[in-house]
């Protein structure tokens, strides 16, 4: 387990290369979007290079549902054969995971599809596509058992309309590099980072300008927002990465779906008034607060996900939204609720000792609780037409109306 000293304020050679970045900019100003990429996933020392291997899971920074146990990616699997049903049981059926971490979801889907839906494991193909080169190496030392069924690929190496089956993530689009903006009463502007003046306590500093990308502003006309109701001095964030990366999904995807596992709201809650500080935060031993500055290169900056704008952003690339429901729904509806039933049974038919049945209840129980894992988004979309709707009429299994046991 890492220690949990406080880490340092930053990462010497990590600073010198967004001082580098800053330098080299006509304006000596970088967009936060660009600070928060290089800050995350700078090759030789951002955040995912050098804490890949340790910083998700309990003795690092944040935990995420696949570091929970294999429920959550056994229910997933449930997810992805009832995809494999709806397309008429493709073979090869593509899964392409993407955002991987540590491996562990990968691990837990393909040993459930092997043990319970062979037909399915027989044809699926599952690709991993991953930004932070020590990410694959920490998932390929963990997948080595499946090196025969898993390859990692870029999106460049994908043809376009290539894909039939599933592209998934839990957690990737948070942590896609945001902007972020500050409304004055009148207009947005951006906010930049740059090197602070000799002799300020800390090395770099916030300084507002204008827009560096038109697609700022059009952004709040796609999700509906009158930004003349905010504040003034309101600061939120706009993730055109996202915009970016559903184009790619619908352009790859020939038939199938995308399921998109993460924090977030829609666009409503996201950008209302009284979120005057915006969604950012960062987590650092398990701990999380609103500075990016603080412990540049040892802790995760992130955003939360304006759902809305996944939605219309994906009809135009070709996706189309089949549905969206809380993790805890979803987990329910794929069978979380039998498997806490069938806990309650287990005491009496000589199963696991007390002890790991309260632990197990327990991790069940945070998959699901309302006020943490449970509260996440499951968005689906899909290239089929909607035609396929009124042949195929009842909705994928983890948007039906769980029964709770
Ligand atoms: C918060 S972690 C989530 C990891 C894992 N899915 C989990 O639930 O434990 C985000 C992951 O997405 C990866 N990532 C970030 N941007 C990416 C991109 N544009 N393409 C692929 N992977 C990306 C990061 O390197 C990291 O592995």
């Amino acid at each position: 387990m890492d220690s949990l000293a406080s880490p340092p304020p930053y990462h010497p050679d990590l600073l010198r290369t967004i001082a580098g970045a800053i330098a080299a900019s006509p304006e000596q100003r970088i967009t936060f979007a660009d600070y928060m990429a290089i800050a995350l996933y700078d090759p030789a020392a951002g955040y995912y290079t050098t804490r890949a291997a340790r910083g998700i899971g309990p003795g690092g920074d944040f935990v995420t549902s696949p570091h929970m146990g294999p429920d959550f990616g056994e229910l997933i699997a449930e997810q992805l054969v009832d995809f494999w049903r709806r397309l008429d049981c493709p073979d090869p059926f593509d899964l392409v995971e993407m955002g991987a971490g540590q491996g562990l979801l990968a691990a837990d889907i393909l040993a459930y599809l092997r043990d319970r839906h062979p037909v399915c494991y027989g044809a699926v193909r599952y690709s991993i596509v991953e930004k932070a080169a020590a990410a694959i190496a920490a998932q390929r030392q963990r997948l080595m058992p499946w090196q025969e069924k898993i390859t990692w690929t870029t999106w460049d190496e994908i043809p376009p309309k290539s894909i039939r089956g599933c592209c998934f993530s839990n957690e990737l689009v948070d942590a896609f590099p945001v902007h972020r903006l500050r409304w004055n009463g009148d207009q947005w502007q951006e906010i930049y980072v740059a090197l602070a003046p000799d002799g300020s306590p800390t090395p770099l500093i916030e300084i507002l300008g204008p827009r560096s990308r038109d697609r700022l502003e059009t952004y709040f006309d796609l999700v509906d927002i009158d930004v003349t109701n905010l504040p003034n001095g309101y600061v939120t964030e706009v993730n055109l990465a996202a915009l970016d990366w559903l184009e790619i999904v619908g352009d790859r995807l020939d038939r199938g779906y995308l399921l998109t596992v993460d924090y977030g709201y829609d666009a409503g809650r996201y950008y209302q008034p009284a979120r005057e500080g915006g969604t950012l935060r960062c987590y650092s031993r398990h701990a999380h607060h609103g500075d990016p500055y603080a412990h540049i290169g040892y802790q995760d900056i992130t955003a939360h996900v304006n759902f809305t704008a996944l939605e219309r952003w994906g009809d135009r690339a070709g996706l189309r939204t089949l549905g969206r429901t809380p993790q805890a729904l979803f987990l329910m509806a794929l069978g979380l609720g039998d498997r806490l039933s069938a806990l309650a049974e287990s005491p009496n038919s000589g199963g696991p000792d007390l002890n790991t049945l309260l632990r197990r209840r327990d991790t069940l129980h945070r998959l699901i609780d309302p006020l943490g894992l449970g509260n996440f988004q499951v968005l689906i979309q899909t290239t089929e037409p909607p035609e396929r709707d009124r042949e195929n009429p009842a909705p994928p299994l983890g948007l039906r109306t769980p029964s709770f046991p």
